[in-house]
């Protein structure tokens, strides 16, 4: 059996991708039609969803693609995902989709801080306890979190979003190794700086915070190639050397100074 094919047989028929029209779900999304597995996306925006869904049809007819417009940042969401994916079998789930306040944290309205809340923490959480258990049953499948380096200490001025993917760094570790004897496979990804749409969006200037640019398609393939044997990859060697010194070789208090230092010369004046 070729490697595309035994990638099938254990996280096929179906993924789940959330923030599957653009960026790193997008480039999730052909990596997994190239191993011909069968895609549910889902993004709010139901045009660019559909153009997407038709470019990845195009290359590759064999594969079903079902898109969904939904807004995941609301608190029933995830029950009409739940509804719509009843009769699929759901393989691997990609929670990928997240949104980030960058600026100071009393700068955001509270309803904008619990939408992020809603969109990057009870989201994947719920994604990850329902198709956890059934694939749980079935001794197989991945689910596979996208978090962030933001989630290797507190970053003032990214202050909920670097705490929405600690959370989502720690969930994950501790659900690859919960779910392992079941043959279900968890990985965190935690990307550096992607040349996408939030990253273009944010109130950061990033050249003044020293971050190198990644593409969405390799960091997507990273996470592709490290599921069921990592419980957790960053891509990119500065990446990971920034990681490893936030985690390591600072003290927290170090790390919250520099990194507030950084992140406050590079917000929008307006947002502070
Ligand atoms: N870009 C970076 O520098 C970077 C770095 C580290 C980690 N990450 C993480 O990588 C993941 C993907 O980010 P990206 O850079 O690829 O973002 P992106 O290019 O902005 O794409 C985001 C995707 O999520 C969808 N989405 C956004 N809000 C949504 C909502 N409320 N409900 C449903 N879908 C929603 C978007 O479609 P609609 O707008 O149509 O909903 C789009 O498909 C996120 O978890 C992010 O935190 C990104």
């Amino acid at each position: 059996m070729n490697k595309h094919a035994a990638f099938k047989q254990i996280y096929g028929p179906w993924a789940l991708v959330t923030g599957g029209s653009a960026g790193i779900g997008a480039a999730f999304a052909w990596i997994l039609a190239e191993r011909g597995i069968n895609l549910v996306l889902i993004a709010r925006n139901p045009e660019r969803l559909e153009e997407k869904a038709a470019e990845i049809q195009t290359q590759h007819p064999n594969v079903q693609i079902i898109t969904h417009a939904l807004d995941l940042s609301l608190s029933d969401s995830v029950a009409s995902l739940i509804n719509l994916t009843a009769d699929l079998e759901i393989g691997l789930v990609v929670a990928n989709a997240a949104m980030e306040t960058s600026g100071g944290f009393l700068n955001s309205s509270f309803s904008n801080q619990q939408r992020l809340i809603q969109l990057n923490i009870t989201t994947p959480a719920h994604l990850a306890h329902h198709y956890g258990r059934l694939m749980r049953d079935r001794k197989r499948g991945g689910i596979l979190f996208v978090a962030s380096i933001a989630a290797y200490g507190p970053l003032p001025y990214l202050a909920n979003y670097a705490a929405s993917k600690a959370y989502l760094l720690s969930l994950g570790e501790a659900l690859h190794y919960e779910l392992k004897p079941y043959g279900v496979d968890v990985l965190v990804l935690s990307p550096g700086l992607i040349d996408t749409s939030m990253a273009e969006q944010t109130a950061i200037d990033w050249s003044l915070v020293y971050a190198p640019y990644r593409d969405a398609d390799s960091t997507a393939l990273a996470g592709i190639r490290a599921l069921g044997r990592k419980s957790s990859v960053i891509p990119g060697t500065t990446n990971w050397l920034v990681a490893f010194a936030r985690k390591y070789l600072l003290t927290r208090s170090l790390n919250i100074t520099l990194f507030g230092h950084l992140l406050r010369r590079a917000i929008t004046s307006s947002r502070l």
